[in-house]
Order: structure tokens, then C-alpha cells, then sequence
């Protein structure tokens, strides 16, 4: 053996020993939007659930701005609540769909959401 190789050899196996001893923490995984995703929230749900807001009560239950921003535990009970609501058909909610009927989320738009939240709530509770 080389002179420079009885130097490196016992570096290497301290390296594969940290490795061993320190696994990297597992990535925390977080909830991403599509386009279309995107886009339906903002037409139909944003504007009561943002930070910026003026409903109380809609942003103590979500805030889509800061959703990302969650531990992954609290992104996967939003995205159950979002599951639940688009279950009953209960957002927007219908004191605002007599008021202005185009808020109304399409069976397209409901089609998409519940897809994306329900795959989100797979992916966040692994
Ligand atoms: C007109 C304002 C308004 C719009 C638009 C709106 N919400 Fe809400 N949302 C509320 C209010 C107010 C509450 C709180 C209801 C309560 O506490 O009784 C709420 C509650 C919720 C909750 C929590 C329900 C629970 O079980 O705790 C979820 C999830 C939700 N909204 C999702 C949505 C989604 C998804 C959309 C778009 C499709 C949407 N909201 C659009 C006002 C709104």
C-alpha cells in the first residue's frame, strides 16, 4: 500500500462511520400548488383566508399565505379541513354564494381541489 493510502484509508471509514452514526434528518415535507390549483383558490378562497384579511373567523381556520410556512403535522390538518370542506360542498360559504353566485366553485374547480388535497393528505402523513 501507498503512503498517501494508509493516510486516507482510516479518514474514509471515519467518514462512513459519521454518515452511519448521522443520518441526514428526513426532509419535512411540504404542501406545493399547481397552476390550476393556484388559480382556483385565488378566484374562489383566498379572499377571506389570508393574513391580510378582514374575516376573523375564516383566518383563524386558514390562511393560505402562510400555509407552507406550517409544520408538517399542522399542513396535514389543514389539508383534512380542506378535504372536509369540499366533502359537504361548504366553501365558500353560502351566505356568500347568495350573494354573488359566480363564487360558486364549479364541479371542475371542486374536481381539482379535492384531488390536490386529497393527494397532499397522503404525501403529509407519511
Ligand atoms: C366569504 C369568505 C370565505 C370564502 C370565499 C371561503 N371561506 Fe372558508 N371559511 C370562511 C369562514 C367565515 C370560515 C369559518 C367558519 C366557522 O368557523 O364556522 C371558513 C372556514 C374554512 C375552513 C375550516 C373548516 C373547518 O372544518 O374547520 C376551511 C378548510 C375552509 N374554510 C376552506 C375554504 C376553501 C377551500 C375555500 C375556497 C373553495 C374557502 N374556504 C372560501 C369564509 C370563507
Amino acid at each position: 500500500m501507498k503512503k498517501s493510502s494508509l493516510v486516507l484509508f482510516p479518514i474514509l471509514v471515519l467518514a462512513v462511520l459519521s454518515m452511519a452514526v448521522y443520518p441526514a434528518p428526513p426532509k419535512a415535507k411540504s404542501v406545493k400548488y399547481s397552476k390550476k390549483v393556484d388559480a382556483v383558490i385565488k378566484a374562489k378562497c383566498f379572499g377571506c383566508h389570508n393574513s391580510e384579511g378582514k374575516a376573523k373567523k375564516a383566518m383563524a381556520k386558514l390562511k393560505w399565505d402562510e400555509l407552507t410556512g406550517l409544520d408538517q403535522a399542522e399542513q396535514l390538518e389543514k389539508m383534512k379541513n380542506i378535504v372536509g370542506v369540499l366533502e359537504k360542498g361548504s366553501m365558500p360559504p353560502a351566505r356568500m354564494v347568495e350573494k354573488k353566485p359566480e363564487m360558486k366553485l364549479t364541479d371542475k374547480e371542486t374536481a381539482i381541489l379535492k384531488k390536490w388535497s386529497a393527494k397532499y393528505s397522503r404525501k403529509l402523513s407519511k
